[in-house]
């Protein structure tokens, strides 16, 4: 068992291998933030969260307590800013990213059928994130579904199966 010491390190000495490659990731993420953020301020906590969202592709546990221990806020404020912004994420990220717009154009044009659709198609892999969004911008285009980050306007259901089914995994 790992015995704790200044914030959230843990003694290599007495921990395998992971967590030995746990602390260097860490040490890194340290010098990385101690350079792009030298003002350890609360007031740089959702510039640091997306600052890891871009470099990881979501925010991984390791990371957030090295946040916490950099900008001197305890882990349950960093963990709340973590769950609070729908752009920022706790998993890493699946191969297939589909959102589908429920804004008022495009669910009186169908959304919540497409919705429906994406939810019960069998995803044996757990390949699929499915997301939904309040408004793509793209009305005029309802309804509208966004497939690994390009957005399709005018779907209906048996044109979402065959995008879902060409997008690269
Ligand atoms: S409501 Fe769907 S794009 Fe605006």
């Amino acid at each position: 068992m790992g015995r704790r010491r200044r914030g959230s390190e843990v003694d290599p000495a007495s921990d395998g291998t992971a967590d030995a490659e746990r602390r260097e990731r860490q040490s890194g993420l340290r010098r990385a933030l101690r350079s792009q953020f030298p003002e350890r301020s609360r007031d740089n906590l959702l510039p640091v969260l997306h600052f890891l969202q871009h470099e990881h592709g979501y925010l991984p546990e390791w990371a957030l307590q090295v946040v916490g221990w950099h900008l001197r806020v305890p882990a349950s404020e960093v963990y709340g800013a973590a769950t609070s912004y729908t752009e920022l994420h706790l998993e890493p990220p699946k191969p297939r990213d589909i959102v589908v717009c429920t804004g008022l154009a495009c669910w009186q044009s169908g959304s919540e059928e497409l919705l429906n659709a994406v939810l019960q198609q069998p995803d044996p892999d757990e390949a699929s994130n499915v997301t939904t969004t309040a408004c793509a911008f793209m009305c005029g285009l309802a309804p509208a579904v966004r497939i690994n980050g390009s957005w399709h306007g005018r779907v209906h259901a048996e044109r979402l199966t065959s995008i879902i089914e060409n997008a690269p995994l």
